[in-house]
Parts: structure tokens; sequence; C-alpha cells
């Protein structure tokens, strides 16, 4: 198998790297003559655009702001926002904002050149014409959406999330500034960490798993084991957020060279039906999913526990084992879970014991996703993972 790697053009890291953005674009050989800043309230009244704007001023690049609030966007969200900006003489554009921002910046880009709907570049390998550059800052930690070849679009009618897989959805530069992760509410803090997290060790265990995907997987497994609690039981701690931030991103970047699996493939249906947002759903399901193949997991799973046992003694955290096996790893995800209060409950969602057939058949049509799982689940299978999220009097 030919292992293929790819990343931003550019990674600015580390705190203040914020400020250097400006820079950078007036230093490219195509400097931009009008940059579209989109972002979302939240970061917008904290006043993360409006520095931007001005360090854009000072190096003479014109800008506007398109401050939107956007959760898991449409993509006729998508062909609205375009409507909105796609006549403006922009020539870069830039997404301050977690993943739903990030990806509808990456979108947006390939849409202004390729003269044809989103919908039709859903799947892998179809867009055709490069896009306007981009710049993406994550304010989430996160989707790892800065360094992955990914845009995940929700289409209501169909009650299903898709990718559109392109690498022409690299950006030309991206920015790790922990500070502005700093604002990040303890239930997205939880929720988005658990999700990368997933990334990592989804892209280990995976069969596409190669010796670069395991290099930032192994990395990204150790990095939010000793960040991910700290986090969120104190978001003001920039030395958490950063781990975060990298673990985030070294997690995209497996990803991006190795592919995500079963629950990813799991979660879009209770996105796409149930409106269950990403890292959540993604959190509920990781320790089912891996319980439900340890049998094929266990020795990769026990390399994973040997770096999550890296970071959560250089976090301080007592009573891990010198040698960790596969069932510890299980034990500090269930802990994870409780500490984080991840819901275990579908029917808060209104999620019936009747729509667990329908959800199973969906996820196991995410063939992209599927095909990389290290057990070949049947649609039986899925539905029994399912289950165990639904309170016994109900299931
Ligand atoms: N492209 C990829 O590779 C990839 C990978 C995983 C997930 N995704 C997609 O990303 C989306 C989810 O992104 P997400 O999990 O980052 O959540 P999000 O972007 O939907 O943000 C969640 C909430 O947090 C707020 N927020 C974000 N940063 C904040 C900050 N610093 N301070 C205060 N509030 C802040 C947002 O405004 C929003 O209300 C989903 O659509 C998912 O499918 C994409
Ligand atoms: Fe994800």
């Amino acid at each position: 198998m030919t292992a293929v790697f790819q990343t931003a053009g550019t990674l600015l890291a580390g705190h203040g790297s914020f400020q250097s953005i400006a820079g950078r674009l007036a230093a490219w050989d195509n400097k931009p003559q009008r940059v579209l800043v989109v972002t979302s309230p939240s970061l917008a009244a904290a006043g993360w655009a409006k520095t931007l704007q001005n360090g854009l001023s000072v190096e003479g690049i014109a800008s506007d702001c398109l401050t939107i609030h956007l959760k898991e966007p449409t993509a006729e969200q998508i062909e609205d926002l375009n409507r909105r900006v796609e006549r403006e003489p922009f020539d870069a554009y830039v997404g301050v904002g977690g993943g739903s921002i990030l990806d509808a910046v990456k979108l947006l880009s390939v849409r202004r050149t390729n003269f044809q709907p989103v919908e039709a570049m859903l799947g892998v390998g179809k867009v055709i014409r490069e896009g306007l550059p981009t710049v993406l800052v994550p304010t989430t930690a996160g989707t790892g959406a800065e360094v992955t070849p990914n845009a995940i679009v929700t289409l209501p009618d169909q009650e299903l999330k898709v990718g559109v897989v392109s690498d022409r959805l690299y950006p030309r530069l991206a920015v790790l500034d922990p500070e502005l992760t700093l604002s990040l509410p303890q239930e997205a803090t939880a929720a988005t960490g658990m999700d990368a997290f997933t990334h990592a060790l989804e892209s280990y265990l995976g069969k596409k798993a190669n010796p670069i995907s395991d290099m930032y997987a192994l990395e990204s497994i150790r990095l939010i084991s000793g960040s991910l609690v700290r986090s969120y039981e104190d978001g003001q701690s920039l030395s958490a957020r950063s781990d975060m931030l990298y673990g985030s991103a070294f997690g995209g970047m497996a990803l991006a060279a190795a592919g995500t699996a079963a629950i990813h493939a799991m979660a879009y249906p209770l996105g796409g039906r149930f409106g269950i947002t990403h890292g959540t759903a993604n959190a509920m399901l990781l320790p089912h999913v891996l319980e439900a193949q340890l049998d094929e997991v266990r020795g990769r799973l026990e390399a994973a526990a040997a770096a999550m046992r890296q970071g959560l003694s250089g976090a301080g955290e007592d009573g891990i084992p010198i040698q960790p096996g596969a069932d510890w790893a299980l034990e500090q995800m269930a802990d994870w879970v409780k500490r984080l209060r991840i819901p275990q409950d579908l029917t808060a969602w209104g999620v019936k014991a009747a729509d667990l057939p329908d959800l199973a058949e969906a996820a196991s049509k995410v063939t992209r996703l599927m095909a990389n799982n290290p057990k070949a689940f049947t649609v039986g299978e899925l539905e029994q993972i399912y289950r165990r999220l639904m309170p016994a009097k109900n299931a």
C-alpha cells in the first residue's frame, strides 16, 4: 500500500501566532487585495475578527467580515452564503471558528471557482478546479479540519451527513493559536476534545494506518490524554488548551493520512437525522464501538494505551498501571465519558427503539469509513451498538 500525506501549505503554531496572519498574507507571491473573514458571533464579540482586519489594513489589504451563526452547515446554507459573497472581488477567504466555520470556508473557496453546487462535489475527488486560497484558524480542539482534505455537509431531506473529500480543500495557511480556544464553553470542550481523540484512535486502529499516520496518531493520543480533563476542568489553562490544539491538529493529520472508521460512520446518521452534534455523537459511541471489536483491535489498542499512559502520567494523574492493557484503555475512556459528562442516552434526542434498524442501515452505507474499520460489522451488530445507548426500558 502506498501511504500518501498532504497537509496545509504552511502551519503557524503557538500562543500569539494569530497576530502574524496579516504579515504572512502580505508576503504571499500573489498578495491578496481583498480578503473575506468568516467567523461566528461569539468570536467576533471577543474581538478576533477586528484584530485581524486591523492587521490586514496595516498591510494594505482590504477586508470584509461575515459573522454567521453556523452549526454543522447544510449544503443549502453553503449555497446561500456563496450567493452573498461570490460577486465580491475577494481573492482569499479566512475562517476563524470551529469545524462548522472552517468546513464552510473550505467549501465556499471551491464553490466560487467550480461553478457547480456543493451537492455535485460530494464524495471523493469531485472538485475539479483549485479554489480561492484559504486561511483556517480553528477555535475548537477539535475537528482538525484545518489540516484535512474533508468538509462535511448535512443533507436534511435525506437525513444524512456527507463529506466532500478533495486535495483542493487543504488551506494555504493553518494557524494554531490556543488563545482563541480559551473561550470555548465546557460542553463543547468535552465534545470536540473527544472528537479529536477519536480521529487519532480510529486512524491508528484502522486498516489504512501507516507509519506516517501512526506517528501523528500516537502523539495526538498522548497530548489529548494529558490535557482533555484539564482543559475541561480549567478552561483558562493555556497549557492544557495548547496541548489540545496540537493534539487536535495531529489527529487531523493522522485522519488525512489514514481516515476514520465505524465510530464516525455511526455518528453521521445521529447527526443527519436527530441533530446530535458531531463531537457528542462520536464521544457517546467511542467506548461501545471499541468494546464490540476488542478482539480485532486488542494489540493496537495496547500500543495506544501506552501513549495514553504517557500523557496521563505527565499530567499527574494517579493510579496508572506500569504496562496498561487494552482493557485499561477502555476503562479510561469510560472514565472520561463520566468526568466530561458525555450523555449516554439517545432518547434525549427523541431516538426510539424502532429507529435503531434504520440508523444501523444508514451507518452501514457509509462505506468510505466502514471499509477502513478493523472489524466488518454486520447491520445487526451495528444495531446492538446503538442499543447500548438506549436506557433498558426503551431498548
Ligand atoms: N473537515 C473535517 O475534517 C472535519 C472533521 C470532523 C468534524 N467536522 C465537522 O465539523 C463540524 C463540527 O465542528 P466543531 O465540533 O468544531 O463545532 P462547531 O464549529 O459546530 O462549534 C460548536 C459551537 O461552539 C462555538 N465555538 C467555537 N469556538 C468557540 C470559541 N473559541 N469560543 C466560544 N464558542 C466557540 C460555535 O460557535 C458553536 O456554537 C461538524 O459539521 C463536523 O461534521 C469536520
Ligand atoms: Fe470527527
